[in-house]
C-alpha cells in the first residue's frame, strides 16, 4: 500500500535564516523513546496534544531510538520496540497525511548537531539536569557519557526543525530551557551574521516548550507522589496503552488509594485521588468540574470500578488500530521511510547553515 504523506509544507519564518518556509503554519516536533511499552502518562500528557496539533500546524514526530540507548538497553528489543511505538502514535491518531513521522537514528543530522552543540554546551548545564541526576543515582558507577549528553540531542532534535512549540509533559520543562539557551546564547549570539542594517540573522529558532495543564504530569498509581514512569520496575505502577481490560481493571483495582471518603482535586494531604480523579476527568472525557461533581461523593469501592471502565473503553478504539497496523508491516514501513525523507530534507538544511556559521570547509 503506498501511504500518502504530508505534502512538503514551506512555512514563513522571518527567522533563522535561510529556513526558506513561505507559507505561516508553525512548526512543532516531538518525541517518545521506544524504551518498553508506552504508558497513559505518554498519551496524556504528550501524544494527546500531537493530535490536536497535527491540523494546523507542520508536525514531525519521531521515535527517538538515540535516546533510548542512554541508559542500558537490549538489542534484541530496540527494533521491536522502535516499531511498536510508530505504530502507537499511528494508533493514537497521528495521521500520516498531515505530519511527518520518522525514526530519528534513520537521520544522521540529529547525531551530527548533538556534536556541534556538544562542543559549545558547558559541561555544567548538563550537570545540572534534574532527570540526569535522578538516572544517574540508579545507574551508579554505569552512568554513560550518553545519559549526561541526553539533553543535548534532545536539543538538537528540536533545533533541526527549527520547530515553533514542543508539545512535551511537565517533565521535559527543564530540557526545553536547555534547547532554548544553546540556541539563543551559544549559537546565535556568538555566530550569528548581521544584515545590512547591522541586525544579527538568527542562526537557529528559539523554541518554546508547550505544556497542556491537564495530563502534563500523570502521577504512578502506587504512589500519587512520584511520577509514572517507563522505568519504575513495579510495573503495577502504570497502565500501558496495551493492557488488557482485565490487567487495566487489576492494576486499578490494587491502586494505592487513602482513607477518605469522596474524591476531590488539589488536597495536598491526597495526591492519589487527585491523580485518579485527573485520569477519570480525561479518560472519560468530562472537564474537571463534572467529574468533581459526579465523584465528589463517592467512596473508593464505587470510583475504582468506573476508573476502569472509562480506562478500558478510551484504549480499547487505540489497541484495535495498533493490532491492525502491526499486521501491515509494508505500511508501517513506508510511513517510515517517507517520514525520513520528508525529515532529511529539513534537517540537512538546518545541518548545514549551522556548519557554515562554525566555519567549516563546505564539501564539493
Ligand atoms: P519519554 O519517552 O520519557 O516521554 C515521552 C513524552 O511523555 C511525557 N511523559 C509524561 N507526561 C505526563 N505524565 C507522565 N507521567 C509522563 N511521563 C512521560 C514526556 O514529558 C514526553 O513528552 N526526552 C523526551 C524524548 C525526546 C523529545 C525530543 C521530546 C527526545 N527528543 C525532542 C520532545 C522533543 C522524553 O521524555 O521521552
Amino acid at each position: 500500500m503506498s501511504v500518502p504523506v504530508a505534502s512538503s509544507v514551506p512555512v514563513a519564518s522571518a527567522s533563522p535564516a535561510g529556513a526558506g518556509r513561505s507559507i505561516e503554519r508553525p512548526r512543532v516536533l516531538s518525541g517518545v523513546q521506544p524504551t518498553g511499552a508506552l504508558h497513559l502518562g505518554n498519551w496524556l500528557g504528550a501524544i494527546r496534544n500531537w493530535v490536536a496539533l497535527q491540523s494546523d500546524h507542520d508536525t514531525f514526530f519521531c521515535v527517538v531510538d538515540l535516546h533510548a540507548i542512554t541508559v542500558p538497553h537490549q538489542p534484541e528489543r530496540l527494533a521491536e520496540d522502535t516499531l511498536s511505538t510508530a505504530a502507537l502514535y499511528l494508533a493514537c491518531g497521528i495521521d500520516p497525511q498531515k505530519a511527518t513521522i520518522f525514526v530519528q537514528s534513520h537521520v544522521s543530522a540529529h547525531s551530527e548537531l548533538c556534536w556541534l552543540l556538544n562542543c559549545v554546551t558547558p559541561l555544567n548545564w548538563l550537570e545540572r539536569m534534574i532527570q540526569f541526576k535522578e538516572k544517574a543515582v540508579k545507574q551508579g558507577a554505569d552512568v554513560s557519557a550518553g545519559l549526561l549528553d541526553y539533553p543535548v540531542l534532545m536539543a538538537a532534535d528540536i533545533l533541526l526543525y527549527d520547530a515553533d512549540r514542543v508539545p512535551v509533559g511537565e517533565d521535559q520543562k527543564q530540557h526545553l530551557e536547555l534547547a532554548r539557551d544553546i540556541a539563543q546564547q551559544r549559537i546565535n549570539a556568538r555566530f550569528a551574521s548581521r544584515d545590512s542594517a547591522g541586525q544579527p540573522i538568527p542562526i537557529l529558532k528559539v523554541p518554546q516548550p508547550l505544556i497542556l495543564k491537564e495530563g502534563a504530569r500523570v502521577m504512578s498509581l502506587t504512589d500519587g507522589r512520584s511520577k509514572m514512569s517507563k522505568s519504575d520496575p513495579n510495573e503495577g505502577s502504570r497502565i500501558t496503552l496495551l493492557d488488557p481490560a482485565e490487567l487495566i481493571t487489576r492494576k486499578i483495582k490494587r491502586a494505592k488509594t487513602d482513607p477518605q471518603m469522596g474524591l476531590e482535586f488539589g488536597n495536598p494531604e491526597r495526591p492519589e485521588a487527585d491523580n485518579l480523579l485527573g485520569l477519570y476527568a480525561l479518560l472519560a472525557g468530562r472537564s474537571r468540574e463534572a467529574a468533581a461533581a459526579e465523584c465528589g461523593s463517592m467512596g473508593w469501592g464505587s470510583f475504582k470500578p468506573l476508573l476502569a471502565e472509562a480506562t478500558v473503553a478510551a484504549l480499547a478504539p487505540l489497541q484495535a488500530r495498533y493490532h491492525e497496523l502491526r499486521a501491515d508491516p509494508q505500511h508501517l514501513g513506508e510511513v517510515l521511510s517517507q517520514g525520513r525523507e520528508r525529515a532529511s530534507a529539513v534537517a540537512e538544511a538546518t545541518l548545514e547553515r549551522v556548519r557554515q556559521a562554525l566555519g567549516f570547509l563546505a564539501s564539493s
